[in-house]
């Protein structure tokens, strides 16, 4: 196990789950993240509806009456038809094959009376908790107003476990607090691959910028075995060797950066690898012509937009030594063909191996899983994970408000217990998410 900074100071073993405890006729308060993408009314992906089913279906089985709650978008204390959270109910009713009855609010006595009625096994969902500016100040007396609607609180939204808001945070004080089934499949995918990984691990960092991982970059440069920087970013660690690398996406502004975190590899023996070759156009744009030239040959009006087939030979190699992969951000343009030719590669090399069960893969951020989806890749992944900023933060080793809060203490001494990847489950399993928050 690896000790320092970040999750890893945090005891995740003292995290109480919901197995075994007696709910039955209680009022179970849920924080979901059921912040889903929704097009004309109607609820375009339900992945994250989804995770949160079997902890729904486990405490309605037990005889508990459910109370979930959510934000919806960002709307700063404001109501707005947009942000309301109904069309969600109507698709959690659905996928429940059961009534879901909805509250236009989330406190107040007339919500209190609301959850007063139901009946065991009864399912209800609250309006948008960001309709209360309580809730993104961590409001005490909002937390409490929210606690008054359960018996016990769970907390199955990994995703918002970065945000130290009222029902994230302050209610866990005020309650019986416990993690659900997709919180903790999380935690324990996400501990599996960054804090205790089966070794050699490799990490895939990509996006357009180093400026916007530079912690995530940092943490893991002294974390894993191996770091693929792919993307625009990896245009400026190439520039900060010396490469001209035309008129590629590149931040010279941070070269010194890139030179502080290699040097952070360096010490602890983590490669940094970078592409050999490129896939370079005149513009990022469907069909256009494109080329392969080595990364030293660059031409000076050029774009590389992708990796090219010699990096691509080079990085299936070096995930056959690898035991574990933790993915976040293409190697390339990949929304724009053909420059996701080698994300989509290494995305199914991961894939096959993952499903011939002799590699660890996890992957998070929007970007990402968009991509391992268009790859055709991302069901044979151990783990993808439904979190935007959260993933990254963790990937960052910054410690999360929500998880804080469940583990109960921090002890810097005792470094996190070592988490065995859970079995995956066909309910845990994600069903094909193509539509996450892009972090990445
Ligand atoms: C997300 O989509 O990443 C979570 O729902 C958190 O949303 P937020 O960034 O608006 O807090």
């Amino acid at each position: 196990m690896t000790s320092g900074s970040g999750m890893a100071d945090i005891n995740l073993a003292n995290i109480k789950t919901i197995d075994g405890v007696d709910v039955a006729g209680k009022r179970i308060l849920v924080r979901a993240d059921l912040n889903v993408p929704v097009d004309d009314g109607a609820v375009a992906d339900a992945t994250r509806i989804e995770r949160v089913l079997p902890t729904i279906k486990s405490l309605t089985k037990a005889g508990a009456k459910v109370v979930l709650m959510s934000h919806f978008g960002r709307p700063k204390g404001e109501r707005s038809p947009e942000t309301s959270l109904k069309p969600v109910a109507a698709k959690l009713a659905e996928l429940l094959c059961t009534d879901v009855q909805f509250f236009d609010d989330c406190v107040g006595p007339e919500i209190e009376a609301g959850v007063a009625l139901l009946k065991d096994g009864d399912v209800a969902l609250l309006e948008n908790l960001r309709y209360h500016a309580g809730e993104t100040k961590n409001d005490t007396g909002f937390a409490k107003q929210l606690a008054a609607l359960g018996d016990i609180y769970v907390d199955d939204a990994f995703s918002c476990a970065h945000r130290a808001h009222a029902s994230v945070e302050a209610i866990a004080h005020l309650m019986p607090a416990y993690a659900g089934m997709a919180m903790m499949a999380e935690i324990n995918a996400l501990s599996a691959a960054l804090e205790d990984p089966k070794r050699p691990v490799m990490a895939v960092v990509g996006g357009a910028k180093v400026s916007t991982k530079i912690e995530v970059l940092t943490n893991l440069a002294q974390r894993m075995d191996m770091i693929v920087v792919g993307g625009g970013m990896a245009n400026t660690f190439l520039f900060a060797d010396g490469v001209d690398v035309g008129k590629s996406l590149c931040e010279p502004d941070f070269v010194q950066t890139v030179k502080e975190i290699a040097e952070k590899a360096k010490i602890s023996g983590c490669e940094i690898v970078l592409p050999v070759d490129v896939v370079v156009a005149d513009s990022l744009a469907e069909g256009v012509e494109t080329s392969v030239c080595g990364v030293d040959e660059i031409p000076p009006d050029a774009l590389a937009l992708d990796q090219g087939p010699a990096s691509v030979a080079m990085l299936k190699d070096k995930l056959k030594e690898v035991q574990t992969i933790l993915w976040n951000g293409p190697l390339g343009a990949f929304e724009i063909t053909p420059f996701g030719t080698a994300t989509f590669a290494l995305a199914q090399a991961a894939a096959d191996r993952s499903k011939a069960g002799t590699l660890v893969s996890v992957a998070g951020g929007g970007d990402t899983v968009r991509a391992l989806n268009m790859a055709g890749a991302a069901d044979k992944f151990t783990y993808i994970s439904t979190a935007g900023g959260a993933f990254l933060e963790w990937l960052a080793g910054k410690q999360l408000p929500g998880v804080i809060v469940l583990a109960g203490d921090t002890n810097p001494k005792q470094s996190a217990v070592a988490l065995s990847l859970i079995h995956i489950s066909e309910t845990t399993r994600p069903n094909e998410p193509s539509r996450m928050p892009s972090s990445d």
